[in-house]
């Protein structure tokens, strides 16, 4: 009888000692793992932004699941609104002694529309944030809807560069279908005094958009425009020729097009 407790006490003993060895070793729900795990995935997914926005990573479809949080935390941030501004800034600088402007009528500029001068953050807020496959009907659906909010700096800038006559020409990848509704947006939230808005034609979406927009700025030196600058959130705005003398990207880890 003796033994037999002996041996339950020695078991008991035994069990708490493995449960607390194994609660040492697996410590997935304390807050320490949860923190360095936590830590390792905002720096994959920061370093996913970041290689975005250098175009390393290109023609992706959709953000990445586990880094859908972050994007959204980052394009909704004050980080976001500061990276944009410092963007700016530097075309400010760039103006101030980049160019000599003939004040002919043919110093150009050229802007992006989406997350350029307008921000479709307020859809992405209600469709997954980049975490879904974009679709074009439902995008279109809300542009129609004219509700997109500018900017704060671009509008800023855009008139700054209007005010020094230089002519400003908008080239965006969004469809000719939709230009009443892009020109009322545009007007409605304080864009005004622009020379041209290139949209895409029927023929121009069978066209990969890097070529369509690179064939809109040839069509502006072959009517003797002089191209000082483009600012635009994607890369396919500044690639392929000709380019402009300098290239602005402001920040957009959202969708690639
Ligand atoms: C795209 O959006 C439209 C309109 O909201 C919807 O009817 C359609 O099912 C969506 N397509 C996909 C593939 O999710």
């Amino acid at each position: 009888m003796g033994k037999l407790i002996e041996l339950s006490v020695l078991i008991i003993f035994s069990n708490i000692f493995i449960s607390l060895a194994v609660a040492a070793d697996w410590s997935i729900l304390s807050p320490k793992f949860r923190k360095e795990v936590g830590d390792s995935l905002k720096k994959y997914c920061e370093s996913w932004r970041v290689n975005v926005e250098i175009n390393n990573i290109r023609g992706f479809e959709m953000v990445p699941q586990e880094c859908v949080e972050h994007i959204k935390k980052y394009m909704t941030s004050s980080q976001y609104r500061a990276d944009s501004e410092k963007a700016l800034e530097e075309v400010k600088l760039y103006l101030s002694r980049c160019c000599s402007l003939k004040g002919d009528g043919k110093d150009a500029w050229i802007f992006d529309v989406d997350d350029t001068l307008l921000s479709t953050i307020p859809y992405y807020k209600k469709h997954g944030f980049g975490g879904e496959k974009r679709n074009i009907t439902s995008l279109e659906a809300w542009m129609k809807k004219k509700g997109a909010p500018a900017l704060k700096h671009t509008l800023d800038i855009f008139h700054e560069i209007k005010d020094k006559g230089v002519k400003i020409f908008l080239i965006s990848s969004r469809r000719e279908t939709l230009r009443s509704h892009t020109v009322d947006n545009l007007i409605e939230v304080g864009y005004h005094g622009w020379s041209g808005l290139s949209l895409r034609g029927l023929e121009d979406e069978l066209k990969e958009v890097q070529n369509y927009k690179s064939e809109a700025r040839q069509k502006l030196l072959g009517e003797g425009y002089r191209i000082w600058g483009i600012v635009g959130d994607q890369w396919s705005s500044f690639e392929g020729h000709p380019s402009a003398k300098r290239t602005f990207k402001l920040p957009n880890s959202v969708y690639y097009i």
